[in-house]
């Protein structure tokens, strides 16, 4: 039986790094999905299959699964746009479950006076300690995204002091459980209570559009916890499977901070977004503005047409009208290429996921870094809800908020095409001087609205004043 429990372990550890390997990119993102899925069925047998677990337990286990179920379905249905805070919520239930596996073992070794090894009590400290951190951290996430909780940045005086001292005070308590678990013990429920509140506490002064950095970063911890509880029990694959989820949330977090230009200090403790529009000012000449009519014109015309989507296409779901044009487009013999900026959107891969549900070749995806040199050539360059991601502020202008984050060069193409609803600013609440720019046009409208006129008009029928 142990050795069937550790083959199976090990084929899910293996489908659980293929699945990591796979998901890096959309060709193979399907296939990522299923190996994680198949990786952890055969880790949930795995362990259910072990007598030492299932004895005695079975009406627990089949009352979590049944809830486990009842509360996963329903989380699985949300919109594409909902997926930031449904991930918070996976890493908050990930996150409490560590922290009561953590406490229901230190009761079990305190209260059966057993002599607890000096290595296990450190790691159900450390357990203990990021689970319930991440839990109310992820659930203070999900409602800034979900907006049931005010978004801006919360600020107060001393506020990294405060929290400095929150964790100081933890930890010290984590120390004497080590020291001496039994005598301490009254001070183990001191530990959750700070944990707690240290999750809430780290998350308020971070900005709602931040959350998606914070929720790969907390990703990571709840990760960590799972290698800590992993040793606890003494379970290998608990501590392979943690670690893969840390690094990967480690790993992704610094992705998009780097996209960003961001460093980690400045998403936790930068408050961005509670100062607007701060050096982001642009000399305001009229804007020259387009019918969907036009847009098609201009576009039939083009030999290369460049496709710049941001979050405003995402939130208009206009993708599978984009895929119409697209497909008009190409008809005629224009070449249509789509430039995909890291941090497009509010969550990574947002723009990838969106057009691969449209259908759109994945050869015609062109990473940021790719597309740039040939955007001197495009002869029109649609942007599609898009703003901060081709704001030329972020190459020339040292006071701007998003001074240092690589652009897609829009505002290098021969004409530009800019679909949004206003002169509304994007995520990093400054104005876009792409937008005054002479080359540009706007076209007023829901990029869902506006994209399924233009498609009208390159189809010939009627539409698009
Ligand atoms: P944004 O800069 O947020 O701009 C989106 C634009 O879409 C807005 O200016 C808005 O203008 C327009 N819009 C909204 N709804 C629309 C609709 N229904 N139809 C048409 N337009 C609509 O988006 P972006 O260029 O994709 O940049 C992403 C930003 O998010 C970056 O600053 C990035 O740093 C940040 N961020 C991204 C991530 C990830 S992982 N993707 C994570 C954290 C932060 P109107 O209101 O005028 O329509």
């Amino acid at each position: 039986m142990t050795l069937a429990i550790q083959l199976t372990y090990l084929v899910a550890t293996a489908l659980f790094i293929f699945s990591l390997k796979w998901m890096s990119d959309p060709k193979t993102a399907r296939r990522g999905v299923l190996a994680g899925v198949l990786g952890m069925a055969l880790a949930i047998a795995g362990t259910l299959i072990d007598p030492s677990v299932i004895a005695g337990n079975y009406k627990w286990i089949a009352l979590a699964v049944i809830l486990g179920t009842v509360i996963g379905i329903p989380l699985s249905l949300v919109p594409l746009t909902a997926v930031p805070q449904r991930t918070a919520l996976s890493h908050a239930f990930g996150g409490f479950a560590a922290g009561l596996v953590g406490t229901a073992k230190f009761y079990y070794f305190v209260r059966g006076g057993q002599e607890v090894p000096l290595f296990v009590i450190v790691a159900l400290c450390a357990e203990v300690l990021l689970g319930y951190l991440t839990f109310t951290g992820s659930l203070m996430a999900a409602g800034k995204l979900q907006e049931w909780l005010p978004s801006r940045p919360i600020i107060y005086k001393n506020q990294n002091l405060i929290n400095f001292t929150l964790l100081v005070a933890a930890v010290v308590c984590c120390g004497l459980l080590i020291y001496d678990a039994p005598r301490f013990a009254y001070l183990f429920p001191v530990v959750i209570v700070l944990a707690l509140l240290f999750g809430v506490l780290l998350i308020i002064p971070i900005g709602g559009a931040d959350m998606p950095t914070v929720i790969a970063l907390l990703n990571s911890y709840a990760g960590l916890s799972a290698v800590a509880m992993g040793f606890v029990l003494n379970n290998k694959l608990l501590i392979t499977a943690g670690a893969l989820d840390g690094s990967s949330g480690l790993i992704l977090s610094i992705i998009m901070c780097k996209a960003m230009n961001r460093s980690f200090a400045n998403v936790l403790f930068g408050a961005f977004g509670q100062v607007q529009a701060a050096g982001g000012e642009v000399e305001k000449r009229a804007v020259k503005s387009a019918t969907p009519r036009d847009a098609a014109e201009l576009m039939e015309h083009a030999g290369l047409v460049v496709i710049v989507p941001g979050y405003g296409m995402a939130v208009a779901q206009a993708q599978h009208r984009v895929r119409e044009i697209y497909d008009q487009l190409t008809k005629r013999g224009v070449s249509v290429k789509f430039a995909i900026h890291p941090v497009a959107g509010r969550m990574p891969g947002h723009m990838n996921v969106l057009l691969a549900e449209a259908d759109i070749p994945y050869e015609d995806l062109v990473e940021m870094d790719e597309i740039n040199p040939d955007m001197p050539q495009a002869d029109v360059c649609l942007v599609i809800g898009a703003n901060d991601v081709v704001n030329p502020a972020a190459l020339h202008n040292e006071k701007s908020p998003i001074y240092g984050m690589p652009i897609i060069n829009a505002h290098k193409a021969k004409a530009i095409l800019a679909i949004k609803r206003s002169m509304n600013p994007g995520f990093a609440g400054i104005e876009n001087e792409l937008y005054y720019d002479d080359k540009t046009l706007m076209v007023f409208g829901d990029a869902k609205a506006v994209t399924g006129e233009i498609a009208k008009c390159l189809a010939g029928e009627e539409g698009g004043r």
